[in-house]
């Protein structure tokens, strides 16, 4: 998630719109910039069938992400607006949740505009267009999850108001950037964090570390999580259809009144009612795995 939590920031940058978007000057990038999106590319779709969500690798297609460099975002946006209306807007860095919430809430993503350079191959500390824009975008083309997201938006413009955004950004992150989901017998990767992540799409469904726990909206915004290295448990949800159907079917206010008396919970606990699924066979058809 592109956003800050410093709420004392007066307004945009200079240069940038009062809804904090630049331009996103495609014809600006160099050749070795475009080239460090293909690789990265080439290396994450050589890895993800059989571990992404089916979707993911449709909304791939579908956008057309298969042509070379740096995707345009008028383009991008013009074939994912004719899909589901949202459109892809570029930022100079981290926005203010509410912006961030408001862009989410008019079927707006928020993408940086830079990419990381070889050396920072696998390790960002913050989003660059590469995860913005491979890890999000695809499935904002599948009608559903599209609709979880404008959703999602839509409550943390409520969530604001209720001083709650801690809570909720739980949700995100263990749903759009770190979800896994059932697809069968097995699970499959949806979350950005890890659709965009090398290592992270092996370790997240093949590491007997980690803990898989079936989704629970309560459960999931009291964990707290890590940003400094893989998770120490996802949450999985049956589908979108669920996930949808569970964000917007909960009065969130109660909600938020009620995790303020119940603990805290630290990741990679399990606690006693908790489901809990296996990761995935380490070979066969299903896994899809090959060396990092
Ligand atoms: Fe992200």
């Amino acid at each position: 998630m592109i956003t800050s939590a410093d709420h004392r920031t007066p307004g945009p940058p200079a240069g940038a719109a009062a809804d904090w978007t630049i331009p996103q000057r495609w014809r600006d990038y160099t050749p070795a910039e475009h080239a460090m999106w293909d690789r990265l590319y080439a290396r994450q779709t050589a890895q993800l069938p059989g571990r992404v969500v089916p979707a993911f690798l449709e909304g791939i297609e579908r956008l057309g992400f298969a042509e070379r460099g740096i995707p345009d975002f008028a383009r991008l946006s013009a074939r994912l607006g004719a899909l589901t209306g949202w459109s892809v807007v570029t930022v100079p860095g981290l926005v203010p949740e509410a912006v961030f919430f408001e862009h989410l809430s008019q079927r707006r993503f928020v993408a940086g505009r830079f990419i990381r350079t070889p050396e920072q191959i696998d390790y960002l500390e913050e989003p660059d267009i590469f995860h913005d824009v491979f890890g999000h975008v695809p499935l904002l083309a599948h009608p559903v999850f599209a609709d979880y997201m404008q959703a999602y938006g839509e409550g943390g413009l409520r969530a604001l108001r209720f001083g709650s955004i801690h809570r909720l950004a739980r949700l995100y992150w263990y749903t759009v950037e770190f979800g896994l989901i059932r697809d069968g017998a097995a699970l499959r990767i949806y979350g950005a964090g890890i659709v965009s992540s090398h290592g992270e799409s092996l370790y997240a469904l093949d590491d007997p570390a980690p803990r898989r726990i079936a989704f629970d909206l309560r459960r999931t915004m009291q964990t707290r999580y890590r940003i400094d290295d893989y998770q120490t448990n996802y949450f999985v949800i049956d589908s979108f259809e669920d996930l949808l159907r569970q964000t917007v079917e909960t009065d969130f206010a109660p909600l938020y009144r009620e995790l303020e008396t119940l603990p805290e919970i630290e990741p990679g606990v399990v606690l006693p009612g908790d489901r809990v699924l296996p990761p995935n066979p380490p070979s066969g058809a299903d896994s899809g795995r090959r060396a990092p």
